[in-house]
């Protein structure tokens, strides 16, 4: 075939032309997800292969920060403040909606997001994502504190999964008296300074029938006796006599990976550590481990924090409805099942807790639901960030020092907090 020269300048042309209107194209169609690496990775990975086969043209682009929930916060809202338009949809901590979308960094999703399909959620799960009456995240799962313990040693020894904490202690006290093994450890979970330890101090404080702060009065009642006996409590039994000083740098991988070594007795963790702990490709106790609501102090109630992670879109986005089509298929019911065929973090979904197959995979997840029922929030609030970092740096000092005094600790914290808190007064929101 021959062209004239006129022909060959006007096909390079429009090749070129071509050529870059699809890399405008191809700019154009990118989702930017920040997020953090969970496991099992592949899972996640399929979902965005899955929603990227469907969306031919389409590419997601993830910027994974870290697995903290605290570090992550610090990562993904200095891209929010500087309204980074380059950022699409976001992984979200259920406790911070509230926060997102008073500082108008969460896009509002009622026009993506209706109530009939709201209503196929927990109900815990979008309450969390609701803030003055609108919605700002889509919960992929959900989280609730649980009790996992070594079925055998239990056994062995003739008890069952203790229903107190100071139950649990002398259990755990018992058996390593017993056992004689150095490197084995009575209780693992996250004491670490970060938004972690407030989840587990919450549980000892509520199951002893005390409170974070009074949110009518817009008070901290950490200095109460109630808070302070528990947190008392974990200084000198939890830690001072069954666990060895390394929890305090524990976060939940650490504090697992313990647990999963062999070298724990009992351990706290969310509802993922199931899978962890009884696959025997990486843990030495698989099939050996139980798993419980956690226990309550004497005379309180079990307490498990609520939990879980959501996707939200930034308001900055410049694709917003690109990104719904992508928090859409995340969410979406294939996705949800996946996640609870082949993990075992907890679908959102409720209708998955009726599926044959995923209770036959994870038949945990029937116990599991009506601890997520009965999970207690962290107040919602846009300023709970503030109030935690206060809450984790008086949890953290009160417990590693072994003989402080915890009144003035107590004191101080709820002296900061109510300094916060008469923000929230005056603006008389909550
Ligand atoms: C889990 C929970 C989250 C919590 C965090 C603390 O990721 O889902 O809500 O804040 O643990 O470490």
């Amino acid at each position: 075939m021959k062209f004239s020269h006129k022909g060959l300048l006007d096909i390079s042309t429009l090749v070129g032309f071509l050529l870059l209107s699809c890399a405008a194209g191809y700019a154009q169609t990118q989702v930017r997800f920040v997020t953090w690496r969970a496991d099992p990775q592949w899972v996640w990975d399929q979902a965005i292969a899955d929603f990227e086969a469907q969306n031919p043209g389409i590419r997601v682009v993830r910027e994974v920060g870290p697995h903290s929930s605290t570090e992550f916060h610090d990562l993904l809202t200095q891209k929010l403040k500087n309204r980074d338009p380059e950022v699409d949809v976001f992984f979200m901590d259920v406790i911070w909606p509230a926060e997102f979308a008073a500082a108008g960094w969460a896009l509002p999703l009622e026009r993506f997001f209706s109530r009939a399909e709201q209503k196929e959620f927990l109900e815990a799960a979008i309450q969390a994502n609701t803030y003055q009456g609108q919605i700002f995240g889509v919960p992929v799962f959900i989280d609730a504190g649980l009790l996992y313990y070594r079925k055998d040693l239990l056994k062995k020894y003739g008890f069952s999964p203790p229903r107190t904490w100071p139950e649990l202690v002398d259990q755990a006290k018992t058996i390593l008296e017993k056992e004689k093994d150095p490197q084995l450890t009575g209780f693992s979970a996250q004491f670490k300074q970060y938004e972690g330890l407030v989840c587990n101090m919450m549980e000892y404080i509520l199951s002893n029938g005390g409170s974070l702060w009074d949110e009518r009065e817009y008070k901290s009642t950490l200095n109460l006796p109630k808070a302070k006996e528990a947190v008392r409590f974990v200084r000198d039994r939890m830690i001072g006599e069954i666990s060895h000083r390394g929890v305090m740098a524990y976060q939940e991988p650490e504090s697992l990976a313990l647990f999963t070594q062999g070298r724990a007795i009992f351990h706290r963790n969310w509802p993922y550590a199931w899978e962890a702990a009884n696959d025997p490709k990486k843990s030495k106790v698989s099939g050996r481990v139980g798993m419980e609501a956690l226990p309550a102090f004497p005379g309180g109630k079990s307490v498990a924090t609520l939990g879980g992670w959501q996707l939200g879109i930034s308001r900055f986005s410049r694709k917003p409805d690109l990104a719904w089509k992508f928090v859409a298929s995340m969410t979406g019911k294939e996705s949800q099942r996946r996640i609870g065929l082949f993990t075992s973090r907890a679908p959102t979904r409720k209708q998955l807790y009726r599926d044959p197959e995923i209770l036959k995979k994870n038949p945990q997840f029937e116990s599991e639901f009506q601890t997520f029922l009965r999970a207690v929030p962290r107040p919602r609030t846009p300023v709970y960030i503030p109030l935690s970092n206060i809450m984790q740096r008086y949890f953290s000092s009160a417990v590693v020092v072994p003989n402080s005094d915890l009144d003035p600790l107590a004191s101080l914290a709820s002296r900061d907090m109510d300094r916060v808190l008469d923000l929230l007064r005056e603006k008389g929101r909550p």
